[in-house]
């Protein structure tokens, strides 16, 4: 892993953020733990996600859909057959890998080296072997670029074989009739089998959304760069049923959509970029990646899918329970296509956290903060009295009892006021609000901006409103 990462993964443990799941028992590989300031980050952004759907689209509504579903779902969906991972072992090292990841990471190295034609033409010919099957030519490929295995070095490679990436488990007790259910593996499926309940009960015209947050499971062969690819997660995904034949003007305006959603969150442009598909899913006819340019590279953080009529028309085979929808404007019966956008809550935490991560030198100091926009910051305001005596304390917890009901805001007197800002920062707090003896007198305070380390003078009256407006999105 490269250094900044590294950086970034041991301030996510030491501040709060992230830890390695069970660390006591030495962690599980690729499961996380969210602490106090991480679940904040996270539900702050699961939230913002989730208003920027469902409260800015008057036709995309919500829906909370079980982890388990009947087996047949991934039948239908294509996940039981097609829901695979090339992989590839090393003979040396006896290290497993993704045939197409160590592809991908070879073509993000030709890159950083300006061999950019290179790059593209190697994902290319990767694409196409995907799509043929022919796992054979995937590893002739991997040979031919000579890459080789990080940890042995060698190029001692076997063949390429399919792992499906779905965990199993039983219902009911196994001496009982059991049978075999999954984890799933996206959370889309339970939007489509649900896709006319949700269109009756809530009275929805097509086009309409429905979105939904929700966790979901892949046994990833690859478990590397922190949470970027865990095999448990969340997933916020929104299925948008349009009319067939628009299918691709939707699907271009809600890539806009999304793209302009990222930049709105402060993530700089030239960190963003978008991605077409060299390989498609089995249910697309159309797909990007919006990436961002993580420490290791630029990297996959949200899918929008042209997915066409592929899921309810199997749901429709599969179940034999009609999935038509009557549209009076045309006065026809069809199955309506589907754009999606999917983005997975742990990788846009990842990539705000990346994005956030600051190292300053000023006044031949180093400083670090976490330059998050306030809006998704874990803790909105600490309230820090100058002293722990002359009515200060007392003073300090009037204001944050004032401003606790509408912002998560923090109380804190002990230790010097400066390492007290220092810890603010390093969690990404946007004000400091310094409660001193003037404060008595007239009911001032000194906020304290944590990206310019500037201070201004605010009456007491003012904070509401001041962090009312700083925080919205
Ligand atoms: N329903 C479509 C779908 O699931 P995907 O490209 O496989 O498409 C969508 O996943 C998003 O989910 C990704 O862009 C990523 O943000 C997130 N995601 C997928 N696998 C993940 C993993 N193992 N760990 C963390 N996030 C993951």
């Amino acid at each position: 892993e490269n250094a900044q990462l590294k950086d970034i993964i041991s301030h996510a443990k030491e501040y709060g953020f992230v830890y390695p799941s069970s660390e006591i028992y030495d962690g599980l590989q690729a499961v996380y733990d969210y602490g106090a300031y991480g679940v904040e980050l996270k539900n702050n952004l699961k939230r913002l996600w989730w208003e920027s759907m469902t409260r800015l689209n008057d036709n995309i509504v919500g829906i909370d859909a079980a982890i388990f579903m009947h087996p047949t779902t991934w039948k239908a969906s294509g996940h039981v057959d097609s829901f695979n991972d090339p992989m590839i072992d090393n003979k040396d090292s006896k290290k497993r890998y993704r045939a197409d990841v160590l592809i991908e990471d070879k073509a993000a190295e030709l890159e950083k080296a300006g061999k950019e034609e290179e790059a593209k033409s190697l994902l290319a010919a990767m694409g196409r072997l995907l799509e043929a099957e022919d796992l054979e030519g995937v590893r002739d490929l991997i040979v031919n670029e000579n890459i080789t295995c990080p940890v042995s070095g060698t190029a001692n490679w076997t063949d390429v074989r399919q792992f499906n990436l779905m965990f199993a488990t039983q219902v009911g007790s196994v001496a009982e009739d059991a049978s075999t259910i999954y984890l799933r593996p996206e959370t889309a499926q339970g939007i489509f089998v649900n896709f006319l309940n949700v269109q009756k009960t809530a009275r929805m015209k097509v086009p309409f959304g429905i979105a939904q947050i929700g966790k979901a499971f892949r046994n990833e062969i690859v478990a590397r760069q922190f949470i970027f690819r865990m095999r448990e997660f969340e997933q916020m995904e929104m299925q948008y049923f349009v009319r067939p034949g628009t299918e691709l003007d939707w699907y271009k305006a809600w890539a806009d959509t999304r793209v302009k959603w990222h930049k709105a969150l402060g993530i700089p442009e030239e960190k963003l970029r978008t991605h077409d598909h060299d390989k498609l899913a089995h249910y697309a006819n159309a797909a990007m990646d919006i990436e961002f340019d993580f420490p290791f590279g630029f990297k996959e953080v949200e899918g929008i899918h042209s997915r066409t009529d592929f899921d309810l028309k199997s749901h429709q085979e599969h179940s034999r329970k009609k999935q038509q929808y009557f549209d009076p404007e045309v006065n026809q019966n069809y199955i309506p296509y589907v754009i999606e956008t999917s983005i997975g809550a742990d990788r846009l935490f990842l990539m705000t956290l990346c994005n956030a991560f600051t190292e300053e030198e000023q006044e031949g100091k180093r400083r670090t903060y976490l330059k998050l926009h306030p809006a998704i910051a874990p803790v909105k305001a600490a309230i820090l009295p100058l002293t722990k005596k002359d009515g200060l304390p007392e003073k300090g917890r009037e204001i944050f009892d004032q401003l606790k009901f509408d912002f998560n805001v923090v109380y804190e007197e002990a230790a010097s006021i400066g390492k007290r800002y220092t810890r603010q920062d390093l969690i990404g707090t946007p004000f400091c609000v310094a409660v001193d003896h003037q404060t008595l007198e007239d009911n001032t305070v000194t906020i304290r901006h944590r990206d310019t380390t500037e201070q201004e003078r605010v009456h007491i009256d003012e904070l509401q409103g001041k962090l009312a407006a700083a925080t919205s999105f």
